[in-house]
């Protein structure tokens, strides 16, 4: 008889089935799941789930069962051989399409062009060549204006506006009347951190192709406020607008080399106004091993996927860099909870 070993291969099943858990909440959200159980709040069967999802009751019942055990619904057993199922709070609250901060189409974005940029993570490792974009230039080059513009406007705005919100509530932005959102996306940011200040005015830089989707979306979603400038340009090669007490770089630094960090952060210096800060929200790692929290090491690894020099680094790290680019007084703050797109600050003074 050959020896037992005392170790177990589960922790291995567990890391291989954890597609299978990403899958099934993006085919969930695909399927119409939690809007169906919204439009039941006391619970619904199996067979009437069925029915509004037309879905087949045997795959209906697995579907629910297989998230119940993700814990994003809950099922209350009635005692008559009935059993009720519902939206989990988190679900009630981010997988509801309509609700304010819904958050399932950047699940489908990220089951859709994520799953199938990590389907070629072995020829991004073997080349040092980002792949997962279709056609093949790295994502935070967005060079694919018609794939750039569906991303956004579906999926990007209520995917990152969670975490707006939660900088705009860990941060007192109100110390500047003015903020430059560099790299500001579609601006998610603008509009939540304009809710949460309103006497603040926003300039949003970004590259020409994002900034006409911020038109669009601030336009339809401001109410015509007038507090929004829109610059369309290049942070490496036009002049970064002045005036600003503000500069925030929200997920951006992550996506460029070293080199890269020191002189687009001295670049900032240089705009900001005088008494002013630039504000880092990244999703750090929490110590030099580099190897937690989870969120951080797979935002690295998608580095590989999206960038030719990026990469996620403790605040350490960035505090070494922020002082290279000449800022002599960087601190490192909390945000009030983890957010799904940062973990944390740095706020960076000249
Ligand atoms: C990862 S996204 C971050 C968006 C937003 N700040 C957020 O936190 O969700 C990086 C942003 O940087 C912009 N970007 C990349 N290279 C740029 C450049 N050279 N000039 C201006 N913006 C650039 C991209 O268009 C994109 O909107």
């Amino acid at each position: 008889m050959t020896e037992h070993t005392t170790v177990s291969p589960m922790s291995l099943m567990t890391i291989a089935a954890g597609f299978r858990r990403a899958r099934l909440l993006a085919v969930a959200v695909e399927l119409g799941t939690f809007d169906a159980l919204d439009r039941a709040p006391s619970g619904t069967t199996v067979r009437n789930f069925a029915a509004a999802t037309n879905l087949p009751v045997r795959t209906a019942q697995l579907l629910l069962d297989g998230c119940v055990g993700l814990g994003i619904i809950t099922r209350k057993d009635l005692g008559t051989g009935e059993t009720l199922f519902s939206n989990s709070t988190v679900a009630a609250e981010f997988l509801v399409r309509g609700t304010r901060y819904f958050f399932g189409d950047y699940l489908l974005l990220n089951d859709f062009r994520g799953y199938q940029g990590w389907m070629t993570l072995a020829d991004a490792i073997r080349t040092d060549t980002p792949t997962s974009w279709p056609n093949q230039q790295p994502l935070s080059a967005h060079r694919d204006p018609a794939a750039a513009h569906a991303m956004s406007r579906g999926a990007l705005d209520p995917g990152t506006r969670w975490t707006a919100s939660v900088i705009a509530r860990s941060f007192d932005f109100s110390e500047s009347r003015s903020v430059l959102d560099l790299g500001g996306g579609i601006g998610a940011y603008c509009l939540e951190l304009a809710e949460h200040y309103p006497s603040l005015r926003f300039t949003l830089f970004d590259q020409p192709n994002k900034i006409d989707i911020a038109a669009e979306n601030l336009s339809t979603r401001s109410n015509g406020e007038p507090r929004f400038e829109l610059v369309a340009g290049d942070f490496w090669r036009d002049p970064i607008p002045t005036g600003h007490g503000i500069v925030l770089l929200s997920n951006i630094l992550a996506d460029w080399s070293d080199e890269d960090v020191v002189t687009l952060t001295a670049r900032c210096r240089a705009a900001v106004e005088p008494g002013g800060a630039i504000v880092v929200a990244e999703t750090f790692f929490d110590d030099a091993t580099k190897s937690t929290p989870e969120t951080a090491v797979m935002h690295g690894i998608h580095m590989i996927l999206e960038t030719h020099s990026g990469r996620n680094r403790t605040r350490e790290e960035y505090c070494t860099l922020l002082s290279e680019a000449g800022f002599r007084h960087v601190d490192t703050h909390d945000l009030l909870e983890t957010a799904p797109g940062a973990n944390g600050l740095l706020i960076a003074r000249p």
